[in-house]
């Protein structure tokens, strides 16, 4: 296993390029699914979690293949050999829940392993399979596998999500698309990762319509074409580096950067004192002082305060003048970077889903352990600061998704290097 040390070193400056958005390219590639024709997706991320959506979709007979170092991909489903997922790859990644729906829609079956739980919480699925139903798939829980059928092929219904579910909701548009009739999709996620899915959908040929609002309304058409589609930019990856200027001081354009992809994100590190501008090639981000103001944060789906820069924040709030609440309403147990950050000295007390920091003046450079992959990058970025120097071990959970943190940062002035274990 690899670790990454990283030692305070001042202010940075210059730019840090910013990759296609890995939760938008996990809902892309199993879209490959719903059409006998090309799908080739632009500015793919070059992530582990990548490389297992590959995998995974070849297994069931499709071609992945990856070009331009792994920024091009040119998927094809014309010759899908089976339509089982099997539990060895989707334990992997959550995120293979998702070829559900396009295989049910085009093959009227699938079985598809349930992803098991994970570390930030249980994480069920009950929302994917309650909007599949809804289409009339006929769904059987047998051996840790979702069996689905549709004989007659799906039609379309009406979808009410409890929970505005990004993943449920990004199962249910594919289905849609080519069930007989039209469905609507009442309490959707709003994300960006939706709207970019609904318009890489809409090239290939379907019928939608509301994307990005709460309610998406899909006609089904009988089938699907190719397409050749732009990934959305990763908001979140956007967000951890513009928070590297903000921990560390100096100024930092973050290229490909847009405000609307982090506008909550953006109200709070002006509250903080960080400011964040608009440049013809993505944003710059500076710090007004070098104190950083105490805010409170709670975690919503978009367009409210992403779950996914909770981590990333808290390390920010550590050094901050008072004290942030931090209330985490997404997921059960995502504040295990807590106890990692009060190795370094930070002050947080954390209560169920509520943690309270109370702003240190520095923090201490320290052996510590990342635990998913939010939480990694966050004792990076509290460990850019930080006196002294910090090992962050397991960096595998990085590897999911960021790809060459340590060249973006070290590009920027950081002390950063990676390190073998072994
Ligand atoms: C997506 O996960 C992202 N992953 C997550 O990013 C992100 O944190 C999450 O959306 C919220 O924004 C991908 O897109 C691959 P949800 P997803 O369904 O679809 C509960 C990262 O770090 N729920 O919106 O799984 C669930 O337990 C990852 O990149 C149900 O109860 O998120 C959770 O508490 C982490 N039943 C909440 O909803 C369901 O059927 C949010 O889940 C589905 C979800």
């Amino acid at each position: 296993m690899d670790s990454i040390l990283v030692t305070g070193n001042g202010p940075l400056s210059g730019q840090i390029p910013i990759a296609g958005a890995k939760n938008a390219c996990l809902t892309l590639m199993p879209a490959t699914l719903l059409s006998d024709e090309p799908l080739t997706l632009i500015n793919a991320p070059r992530l582990s979690d990548i490389r297992t959506m590959s995998e995974l979709l070849r297994s069931l007979g499709a071609e992945v293949t990856s070009l331009q170092g792994g920024q091009v991909l040119a998927l094809s489903s014309h010759d899908i050999t089976s339509r089982t997922a099997d539990y060895d790859i989707v334990r992997k990644m959550r995120a293979s829940i998702l070829v559900l729906g396009p295989l049910l829609a085009r093959y009227g079956e699938a079985v598809v392993s349930l992803p098991g739980g994970c570390a930030i919480g249980a994480r069920p699925v009950d929302l994917h399979l309650k909007a599949l139903e809804a289409m009339g798939a006929e769904l059987e829980l047998k051996d840790g596998y979702v069996h689905a059928a549709a004989p007659g092929g799906l039609r379309g219904g009406t979808i009410d999500f409890d929970f505005a579910s990004v993943g449920a909701t990004e199962n249910a548009l594919m289905a849609a698309t080519l069930a007989k009739g039209t469905t609507v999709i009442s309490n959707a996620a709003r994300e960006p990762e939706i709207v970019d899915l609904a318009r890489c959908l809409r090239a290939m040929g379907a019928q939608i319509s509301g994307e990005g609002t709460s309610e998406i309304t899909i006609d089904g058409v009988d089938r699907l074409g190719g397409a050749t589609h732009t990934v959305v930019t990763d908001r979140i990856e956007l967000g951890t580096y513009m928070l590297a200027p903000a921990i560390c001081g100096g100024e930092v354009e973050l290229l490909g950067g847009r405000i609307e992809l982090v506008e909550a994100f953006c109200e709070k590190l002006d509250a903080a004192g960080i400011s964040v501008s608009e440049t013809a090639s993505g944003l710059t981000v500076t710090r007004r002082s070098d104190v950083i103001q105490a805010v409170n944060v709670t975690t919503e789906p978009f367009p409210g305060f992403p779950t996914d820069l909770q981590a990333q924040m808290m390390a920010l709030l550590c050094t901050a003048e008072g004290t942030s609440v931090l209330e985490e309403k997404i997921f059960e147990n995502r504040f295990m970077h807590a106890p990692e950050l009060m190795r370094m000295g930070a002050e947080i007390d954390v209560q169920g889903g509520t943690a309270t920091v109370t702003g240190v003046s520095r923090l201490k450079g320290a052996p510590v352990m990342a635990t998913d992959l939010r939480a990694s990058v966050s004792l990076i970025l509290a460990g850019l600061a930080a006196e002294g120097e910090t090992r962050v071990s397991r960096v595998y959970h990085l590897d999911r998704g960021y790809e060459h943190v340590v060249s973006k940062l070290s590009g920027v002035g950081a002390s950063i290097e990676r390190i073998s274990d072994t």
